[in-house]
């Protein structure tokens, strides 16, 4: 942020600030960001996190080799760490799998994979569409985000109201009877439940997006889901999206998009959809 700021405006916060700002998250989560074989630039990344997600349209032509480039960095990733662990999450995953014993190895690394490469893009994508949001359609709430309880707030409102991605339901299959609504499921039918749908409930959320943004929320989000399979990541979102919002506010309170938010370009995806480019000035 000290970078965006100095280099005076206009800017693009996209590759100024919603990029950056997760991959330095990720990278030092994971332990990426020092030198050696573990050290990973953002372009190979964003390279492979589209392959993976296969974001953007069509998927590229070296969309096999990007995943397997990436496959192969995770596996050597994982074995370098289990001989040499150190104070980062792949390797007290790596110790964790290794104690509790009889987890596939393909399936720690599509965990470390999906960490890195999904955890870091879905953030990305949080921070650009709640930024669009603001700037482009409640620019009135941008300075009030100085105040870190109002940012709180306003944090889970968006990562509430506003979809990552298509919004699509979550599939399960029941493992037992059970009834909702009036409706009886049967045991082992599957059910197409949509977290989205559930978050704009009338009935529990009679307040939409529109509202003050200031205030918390009536009732607890689903934009994680619930159970066993809750978000692992949840808390980083928040955490993230709190401090990157008011650090930001606090430093360009005059913060404005400089095109229309009707007019922004957008990269399109089922998992994330978020702004191509965000242009400011301040
Ligand atoms: C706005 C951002 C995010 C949203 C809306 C979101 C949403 C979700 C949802 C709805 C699930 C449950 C899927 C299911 O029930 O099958 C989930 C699971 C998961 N999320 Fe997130 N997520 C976000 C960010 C992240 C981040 C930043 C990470 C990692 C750093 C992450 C890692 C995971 C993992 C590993 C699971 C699987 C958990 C399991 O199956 O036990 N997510 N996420």
């Amino acid at each position: 942020m000290d970078a965006l700021v100095a280099a005076g405006p206009p800017a693009d916060l996209v590759s100024a600030f919603t990029r950056p700002v997760p991959f330095a998250v990720t990278t030092r989560l994971m332990g990426l960001d020092g030198d050696g074989p573990d050290h990973l630039d953002e372009r190979r990344l964003r390279r492979w996190t589209l392959a993976l997600l296969a974001q953007g349209g069509e998927p590229a032509a070296d969309h096999g080799e990007a995943l397997a480039e990436f496959t192969a960095f995770t596996e050597e990733l994982i074995e370098r760490r289990r001989r040499a662990p150190g104070p980062d999450l792949v390797s007290r995953l790596v110790r964790a799998a290794d104690q509790d014993g009889g987890i596939p190895p393909d399936a720690l690394a599509f965990l470390v994979l999906g960490l890195t490469a999904s955890g870091n893009e879905s953030v990305t994508g949080a921070l650009g569409n709640a930024l669009a949001y603001l700037l482009g359609e409640r620019p009135e709430h941008w300075p009030r985000l100085a105040d870190p309880g109002v940012t709180e707030h306003t944090a889970e409102r968006l990562l509430h109201f506003i979809p990552l991605g298509d919004d699509e339901a979550t599939v399960r299959r029941a493992a037992a009877a059970v009834e909702l609504g009036g409706v009886t499921i049967p045991a082992g039918a599957v059910v197409a439940a949509s977290l989205g749908s559930a978050n704009r409930d009338p009935a529990v959320h009679p307040e939409g997006l529109d509202a003050d943004l200031a205030r918390p929320l009536g009732a607890p989000t689903l934009a994680f889901s619930a159970g066993p399979h809750y978000c692992i990541g949840a808390w980083r979102v928040r955490l993230e999206m709190r401090e990157a919002l008011h650090r930001l506010a606090t430093a360009l309170p005059g913060l404005r998009l400089t095109v229309p938010i009707d007019r922004l370009d957008w990269q399109l995806g089922s998992t994330t959809r978020s702004p191509a480019a965000l242009p400011v000035s301040w």
